[in-house]
């Protein structure tokens, strides 16, 4: 490196060092990867030089914009987990020494949540449909828009089997089969197409207090003719006030998904102060809960519908999240772990 670069390297770190949250980190990126940033004014420099100091020069300045460009991603991960971890050392606690019911049995947290959403959706005219753990690729990707290759799969690290066949990623994977089902009565006798299907779901995470590689969502479909925005707000709303019981404000912001346009991440306002803004909430008053969308116009077309006769909603409420919570679970791993003593305190109503 030239006495420059190692200037600028030496720079960048004690910036670094000095973030302390992603706004923060996009701010040092921009300033030495962004258009007119300073690794990309020293590219601009290389131009007045001879061709042998070029290459020289040009190698040593791609170093320096690896390594810049790698130390801004691992921090970026590491931000993102401590705002995880921070938001669940928040939640509510559980009581772990409270006795275990242990004679009477009981329902583990994620089946009382499931059952819950269940009963509530069906009351509004939706039915509940059961599917496979094991699908195709055409099931899990491929019919939601995301061909082979598309980097929107990095997103899901898949766990394949041998015949080619995978533990689903997520119960979108439903969705076709859902639609195939439904899709003549919508088209001969006019019944919008209203499901949920819960399942579990597979992806080769490293587990920590907020990830496994086995949890469970809940997918809501709902199609029929002139399907809006305003419909999705309205089921998720009704849907959140009564499993938290209480009335729960909803809100969309922008979120990508192959499989809806335009899609949004739907937060809710928060359990704790119901959006005045606190600790839980980081002062924000909102809670992220649940990707949802408009269904894209590829995906009703591989389930065998006309787009432009038809639209509707999706999503894909996280129900292990929202039983953690709900239960005020602060590690994700003790729901699967099989421990009575934690898991048979959860007791509903029922
Ligand atoms: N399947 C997505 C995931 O697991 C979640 C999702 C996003 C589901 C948007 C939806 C949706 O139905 O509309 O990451």
């Amino acid at each position: 490196m030239t006495d420059k670069t190692l200037q600028i390297k030496q720079e960048f770190l004690e910036n670094l060092k000095g973030v302390k949250d992603i706004a923060g980190l996009e701010t040092v990126k921009v300033q030495y990867l962004g258009k007119n940033g300073v690794i990309t004014a020293l590219m601009k420099d290389m131009k007045s030089l001879d061709a042998e100091k070029k290459k020289q020069f040009g190698q040593i300045v791609n170093e320096l914009k690896t390594e810049v460009s790698n130390a801004v991603t691992d921090k970026f991960e590491e931000l993102k987990k401590a705002a995880v971890e921070a938001e669940i050392n928040l939640m509510e606690d559980f009581d772990v020494s409270t006795p275990a019911n242990l004679e009477r049995g009981s329902y583990h947290p994620i089946t009382l949540v499931q059952r819950e959403c269940e009963k509530i959706f069906k009351s509004m005219g939706f039915t509940v449909e059961d599917y496979s753990e094991i699908v195709t690729d055409y099931e899990c990707f491929e019919s939601l828009n995301i061909p082979k290759h598309h980097p929107a799969r990095d997103m899901q690290d898949t766990y394949y089997l041998e015949n080619g066949q995978l533990l689903k990623t997520q119960t979108s994977a439903a969705q076709n089969a859902i639609y195939r089902k439904y899709k003549d009565a919508l088209i001969n006798e006019g019944k919008p197409i209203k499901a949920i299907f819960p399942g579990r779901c597979f992806r080769n995470e490293a587990t920590d207090a907020c990830h496994e590689n086995t949890f469970f969502q809940m997918e809501g479909v709902m199609v029929d003719k002139n399907i809006s925005i305003s419909n999705l707000i309205f089921f998720m709303k009704t849907m959140l006030s009564e499993v938290f019981r209480k009335d729960i404000k909803v809100r969309l912001r922008p979120g990508f998904f192959p499989f809806v346009e335009p899609g949004f991440e739907l937060d809710i306002s928060c359990l704790i102060c119901g959006g005045d803004g606190c600790p839980s909430c980081k002062h924000s008053g909102w809670l992220e809960l649940c990707p949802c969308g408009m269904i894209h116009p590829e995906v009703l077309k591989a389930g065998g519908i006309d787009p432009e006769e038809y639209t509707g909603f999706a999503f894909g409420l996280g129900l292990t999240r929202l039983a953690m919570m709900k239960y005020g679970v602060k590690d994700i791993r003790d729901l699967n772990s099989g421990n009575l003593k934690s898991l048979s305190q959860f007791t509903d109503d029922e």
